[in-house]
């Protein structure tokens, strides 16, 4: 006797409901694809303990007739697809006809839906896979759905379940990503009663974000556009100085549903390369735009993650947006004092900040970070450290041997003299490399370097790309290596220091050849550049803070951290109480 047997539907319907609800917040996320493909101008989400105890989302959308509540919440039953076909062309969030069959089966479902015109509105219950019949009732036109107490009858799901808390940050985020990609859409979220958001319909996706983040956030967002044929992007991307620690502002849509995509975050942190510090992760909403048959949206149980025809080109084309715009956008570090923050930023509310959200990024010298007083600077003519230099007209002074000051269009630029040399170096030996024009200089007394096995090992792995770069090492034996050129880029800097710079950034280096020269090249800009406590010339202030206009994205050095840093004339204004 055979040992096969078709499973019963209760347990197919569980298997399934498995995939679709993995905790509240996947509840969240469904009901509010169900009421935003009901055409509503507002949706009202209220939540009880993070979403385990209740999940309530009300629509004023087009409703569900009496008779097809049976259908919406069994299995495989949608109105949204009718041929395998549609699948090539899906435009609404739903379409596999399994979301409400799911709840339905892990908690009690409750939906009350009238549609607009009739009389009548009609509710049906669902507890655990239990159905009951169709009841009239009252209630305003569109749908309500309620999910009370989620896996409570299925203790094996229920263990997974974390703190309300917990859970509460993976709800509101749910809203969050998808009120991010529909502001035409009024909605409101309340939990325990309070309410969090309150978010007004408009146009405008900047208003959106201002609304949830707040609109100091929003205000410093940059906004990209591009496109390639009929594939679009647009959105808003964050200054550098807003970077953060973590990538929970980065957002991705495409027609109206949050995704998420690797290859395309990756295609952002390539545009940024230079532009953050190792580990930080830029604020990012993208939108993309494309004919429905050039994407697969059928590709994950969740519906979390999409499948683009062309990936590369989505990649090349978010790459080259965001890149076109930051040539054009002044990137340079603006110094702001918190309280100017503070005043321009909503309250956001407690309970959105203990839903994980932080309203504004904290930055490398910018946002959220009070200005140091400023040290008494030594009267240059005093004692002889700073020296005073003319840049074509605007002033610059070397202080504490690190800084230089100059007098800017709109404020007063404090310009980091390593950073800035580290940028402009760098950018000097990447074009000199690119063109085939590095100028090569052979020591004439080669020098030897003691170096542990397993920096032998890389210098003799990675011969070439140290060539490239303008460093001939060669093994000598015995735990030496001889280095027989540098770069004339490099100037004075030591060989021993470069060769142990470069070693120690290519152990932690990428593979492709590409990327392990321009991590040879960072090396060398790194140790060749002045140093902090340098002190320069005046020919040499003078020169470097001309060079800075000759060299690309010279806001930055090669490792993100900014070279200069401005204090406006406005906000020293604003200080000093003259305006
Ligand atoms: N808020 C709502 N307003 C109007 N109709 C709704 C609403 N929620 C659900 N429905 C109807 O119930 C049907 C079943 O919803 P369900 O979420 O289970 O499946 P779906 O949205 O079609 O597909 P998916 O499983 O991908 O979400 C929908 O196709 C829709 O016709
Ligand atoms: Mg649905």
């Amino acid at each position: 006797m055979g040992r096969i047997h078709a499973l019963p539907v209760s347990v197919v319907n569980r298997i399934a409901a498995g995939e679709v609800v993995e905790r509240p917040a996947s509840v969240v996320k469904e009901l509010l694809e169900n009421a935003l493909d009901a055409g509503p101008t507002r949706i009202d989400v209220a939540l009880d303990q993070g979403g385990i105890g209740l999940v309530r989302v009300f629509d004023d959308g087009c409703g569900i007739d009496p008779e097809d509540l049976p259908l919406a919440v069994s299995p495989h039953a949608t109105s949204k697809l009718r041929v395998a076909e549609d699948l090539e062309r899906i435009e609404t969030l739903g379409f596999r006809g399994e979301a409400l069959a799911s709840v339905g089966e892990v908690a009690r479902l409750v939906i009350r839906s009238r549609q607009a015109g009739a009389e009548a509105g009609a509710e049906i219950e669902v507890d655990n896979g239990d159905r009951g019949g169709v009841v009239p009732c009252g209630v305003a036109a569109g749908t309500t759905v309620e999910v009370h107490q989620l896996f409570a009858k299925v203790p094996a799901r229920r263990a997974f379940l974390r703190a309300p808390a917990t859970e509460w940050s993976h709800s509101a985020e749910a809203f969050v990503r998808t009120a991010l990609a529909h502001p035409r859409v009024a909605m409101t979220l309340e939990h325990n009663g309070r309410r969090v958001h309150d978010l007004p319909a408009d146009a405008d996706w900047r208003t959106r974000i201002g609304a949830l983040f707040g609109t100091a956030l929003a205000d410093r967002l940059i906004e990209v556009e591009g496109r390639d044929g009929e594939v679009r992007v647009r959105g808003f991307v964050g200054r550098p100085d807003d970077d953060m620690a973590s990538g929970r502002l980065q957002h991705l849509f495409v027609a109206g549903r949050p995704f998420r995509d690797r290859s395309i975050l990756h295609a952002v942190q390539e545009a940024y390369r230079g532009l953050l510090l190792t580990g930080r992760q830029p604020i990012v909403f993208l939108a993309f735009s494309l004919p429905p048959d050039a994407i697969d949206v059928n590709v994950h149980p969740a519906k979390m993650e999409v499948r683009f025809r062309d990936p590369s080109r989505i990649y090349r084309l978010v790459l080259s947006t965001l890149r076109t715009q930051f040539m054009a956008t002044d990137l340079s570090s603006r110094l702001a004092p918190p309280q100017a923050w503070e005043r321009g930023a909503p309250a956001v509310s407690p309970a959105a900040r203990t839903g994980g959200f932080i309203p504004f990024p904290s930055s490398t010298g910018g946002v959220g970070v009070a200005i140091p007083p400023p040290a008494p600077a030594p009267a240059p003519w005093c004692d002889g450290e700073a020296s005073i230099v003319a840049d074509g007209g605007e002033m610059a002074v070397q202080m504490h041997d690190r800084y230089l000051v100059v007098e800017s269009a709109d404020g007063i630029e404090v310009i980091d003299q390593h950073a800035l040399h580290e940028r402009v170096l760098y950018e000097r030996l990447r074009e000199a490399v690119a063109t085939g024009s590095l100028e090569v200089q052979r020591l004439l007394i080669p020098e030897t370097v003691e170096l542990s096995s397993a920096e032998i090992e890389l210098v003799e792995q990675h011969a070439e790309a140290l060539a490239r770069a303008g460093m001939r090492v060669e093994p000598f034996g015995g735990g030496t290596v001889i280095v027989a050129s540098k770069p004339a880029l490099a100037g004075d800097a030591a060989a021993a220091a470069l060769v142990r710079e470069v070693l120690g950034r290519l152990a932690a280096a990428a593979t492709s050849s590409e990327m392990l020269v321009d991590e040879i090249l960072h090396g060398l800009a790194c140790k060749a550049a002045i140093k902090a406590g340098d002190p320069l010339s005046q020919a040499e202030v003078d020169a470097l803070v001309r060079d800075r206009r000759r060299v690309r994205d010279s806001h930055h050095c090669p490792h993100g951290r900014p070279t200069s840093l401005t204090l406006s004339r406005q906000e020293l204004d604003r200080q000093f109480r003259r305006t």
